[in-house]
């Protein structure tokens, strides 16, 4: 059985705003970032000093593409996240294309990067029912051969990089939210719900001192979904599954509302109390392209909100992670026509208000 590795869990409420002396450091630490980069311009501190000034890993998932073609692309990131997750260059079909065959080169290139700039590493995502391989998809593999195939591949990608990621997405979006508990994809019909105990104690022992998270979508508030999402993991924790917390990706929009600031800190609160980790893996706040200013000031608050509610959980939240951070490059337009600015920073870089509320709610107590 595998032993709990986590301290005894704490009852979060609202956490007591007292913390005057951060607030000081905070602002110590904006002045001295500011004079040590050009005395007579006041500079802003950026959302990774303030973030780890008060020990929160704020971050960002990279594109590949973006990486490699622009260098201020490169340089934002490093300026402004201290953690770095891979949006897609760590999934099976990127990075296990065929049986015999691992492409590690994009990975080990944002793994060497994130280390060179000391930054933290979430890999994403071991077991995930989309963006699999023709040779998985077209298969034909009995429970044994696709429990080993899926062994093998958990364990050699965690076994890489085994003391430079510090966390996984281990498995992904696996809960269905309808009336049945998991979501159905190739792991659940060949092996059956036990892929997702598996996963984890591969993950595990390929590297013990990794955190293991379970990510899934539209469970940022109380629901139905987030409900079964609580009850999958007090199910893995209680069967001793090596599983430290749980991601709630937040891909969010305006219209239908997002979770409210109550609902997303009552929701990321119980899975603290049951003694997970929570951390907030995916953010973004898609706005129809014909939407006025007034829409980035709505998604401002989305953010703000979100953010919020993981600083009031303390170190048990783990991480506020953007999925991207430039609306130069993101997956929405795409996904969605007719919908972007998603992020953060336009696709200037520059500060949208959705940023300045981030960096207003990381220098309040
Ligand atoms: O790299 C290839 C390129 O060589 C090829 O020319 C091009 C056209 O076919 O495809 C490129 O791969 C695409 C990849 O993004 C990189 O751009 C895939 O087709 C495309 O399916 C993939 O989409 C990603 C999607 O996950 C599926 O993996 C999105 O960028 C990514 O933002 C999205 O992220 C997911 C998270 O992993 C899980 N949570 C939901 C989130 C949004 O769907």
């Amino acid at each position: 059985m595998w032993a709990s590795r986590r301290r005894p869990g704490r009852t979060y409420h609202t956490r007591a705003r007292s913390s005057t002396l951060l607030h000081l450091c905070l602002v110590v630490g904006a002045l001295e970032c500011g004079s040590a980069a050009d005395p007579s311009v006041p500079q802003q501190a950026t959302l990774r000093q303030l973030a780890e000034a008060r020990h929160l890993l704020v971050g960002a998932a990279v594109a590949m593409n973006a990486y490699n073609a622009d260098t201020q692309y490169r340089a934002t990131l490093v300026a402004q996240y201290g953690c770095l997750v891979p949006g897609n260059v760590m999934k099976f079909d990127q990075i296990h294309p065929s049986p015999t065959q691992y492409d590690f080169a994009n990975a080990d290139e944002l793994v060497r990067f994130a280390q060179a700039n000391r930054m933290v590493i979430h890999g994403h995502t071991l077991v995930w029912y989309l963006s699999l391989p023709a040779w998985i998809t077209g298969g034909t593999f009995t429970k044994a051969q696709l429990l080993q195939v899926l062994e093998d591949h958990i364990t050699t990608v965690v076994g890489r990089y085994r003391g430079r990621i510090a966390s996984w997405d281990v498995v992904n979006e696996v809960v269905d939210g309808t009336a049945a508990p998991l979501r159905s994809s190739l792991w659940l019909q060949v092996i059956g719900p036990e892929y997702i105990d598996s996963a984890f104690v591969w993950a595990h022992r390929a590297d013990p001192a990794a955190k293991l998270y379970l990510n899934d979508t539209h469970a940022e508030g109380v629901n139905r979904k987030s409900d079964a999402l609580l009850a999958l993991v007090q199910g893995l924790r209680s069967r001793g599954i090596p599983i430290d917390g749980v991601g709630f990706e937040a891909h969010l929009t305006l219209t239908p509302p997002p979770p409210t600031a109550d609902d997303l800190r009552a929701n990321l609160a119980r899975f603290a109390n049951a003694g997970f980790d929570v951390r907030i893996s995916e953010m973004d706040v898609r706005i129809a392209d014909t939407a006025d200013a007034s829409a980035l000031l709505a998604e401002a608050t989305v953010y703000r909100n979100a953010l919020d509610a993981c600083l009031r959980l303390g170190s048990r939240c783990t991480g506020f992670t953007t999925w991207g951070f430039t609306d130069r490059y993101g997956w929405i337009p795409s996904a969605y026509p007719g919908f972007g600015r998603a992020l953060p920073l336009d696709e200037h870089y520059e500060p949208k208000p959705a940023y300045q509320a981030l960096i207003a709610r990381l220098q309040e107590p």
